[in-house]
């Protein structure tokens, strides 16, 4: 490519425009990411910058909004300046995009929601969605509960669980919350407490220390995603108490969701996380297939949930159904 075709001769004035030819023919996409909370989070965005390479054709805006929703929205309103070919947003929350999305509706350029979903009245304001389903993600991790403490014989009204709640608003900690209180309602577990623990490690241990203060009778801390594990195990072990399943012999367990980090799954080996529900971050070739469909003229699903597993290294349970659907437990070893 650098050899004028034909002569073989090397000539700079070709070269410069064929350069700048490429450049014209990368897809521009500008992704506003929620933050850096979680190793969730980090394995998203690393997702997602693998993904938008040049090599793969595009250009990458990325911005961080550190968890601010009004991030969010300056970020999308410069995209539209820089009149992108595509925004990609992972939402902080689902509330408060209509104004934001109709402007992007109104400059024509695609929206395509990632992760955590937007409440939207119209939904011609977004292309698409791609991301879990949260609220599946708890009813499998409570029907685990249910069946563990089934096997063991232990009384539902012997179960005292908090909720560390995630960022409050967002679709992640909306679907955990609801599965949770559901299944406290169907089974005759108590609810003791809910406070949020914002995703991360050191509000989850803050949280669960508050708690534990306060109510002597917990014996289940369920935690919207690990990095709040992390933080509330530290906090039981602070107090002396010892983190298990055997919450008939005095241990308090762990819940959570994610089971991304290395961290998380070691934890659950050990028996300090008793069972996590998973959520996959590996959203980028998903994000990707739906540009390039959107490019060929295909209209992808409006919306599109990704299958996910759940984990533990406890024996007692191999299957939970949700739905009449069975849901093998991967055995963590
Ligand atoms: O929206 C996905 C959730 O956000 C993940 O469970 C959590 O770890 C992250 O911060």
């Amino acid at each position: 490519m650098l050899f004028t075709a034909g002569c073989g001769e090397y000539s700079e004035k070709t070269v410069q425009p064929e350069i700048e030819e490429e450049a014209k023919d990368l897809i521009v996409v500008g992704f506003s990411q929620v933050g850096a909370e979680s190793d969730w989070r980090k394995a998203n965005t690393e997702s997602m910058l693998e993904t938008f390479t040049e090599e793969n054709g595009y250009e990458l805006i990325f911005e961080d909004a550190q968890q601010k929703q009004q991030n969010q929205i300056t970020s999308i309103r410069t995209f539209i300046q820089r009149e992108v070919d595509y925004i990609v947003v992972a939402p902080v929350m689902e509330d408060g995009w209509d104004t934001v999305l109709t402007e992007a509706k109104d400059a024509g350029i695609p929206v395509i929601v990632v992760d955590r979903q937007v409440a939207v009245e119209d939904k011609s304001l977004f292309t698409c969605w791609v991301g879990s389903d949260f609220e599946l993600e708890s009813r499998k991790v409570c029907e685990w509960l249910r069946s563990y403490c089934e096997v063991k014989e232990i009384e539902p009204d012997t179960v005292g669980i908090v909720n560390i709640q995630g960022t409050l608003g967002s679709s992640a900690q909306l679907g955990r919350s609801k599965g949770l209180r559901e299944a406290v309602g169907r089974n005759g577990w108590n609810l003791i407490a809910e406070a949020s623990g914002e995703y991360t490690q050191a509000k989850g241990r803050e949280a669960t220390a508050r708690l534990l203060r306060q109510y002597d009778d917990i014996n289940v801390v369920y935690c919207e995603n690990d990095n709040e594990a992390f933080g509330a195990i530290e906090a039981i072990e602070a107090t002396g108490k010892r983190v298990g399943n055997d919450i008939d012999k005095g241990q308090i367990m762990v819940i959570s969701f994610d089971g991304v980090s290395e961290e998380a799954i070691n934890d659950a080996k050990a028996g300090k996380i008793s069972c996590i529900g998973e959520c996959n971050p590996l959203h980028g070739p998903r994000v990707d297939k739906i540009i390039k469909d959107l490019e060929n003229g295909v209209t992808p699903d409006k919306y599109e949930y990704v299958d996910e597993d759940i984990f533990s290294a406890v024996r007692d349970v191999r299957t939970v159904t949700v739905d009449d659907t069975d849901y093998d437990i991967v055995l963590l070893q």
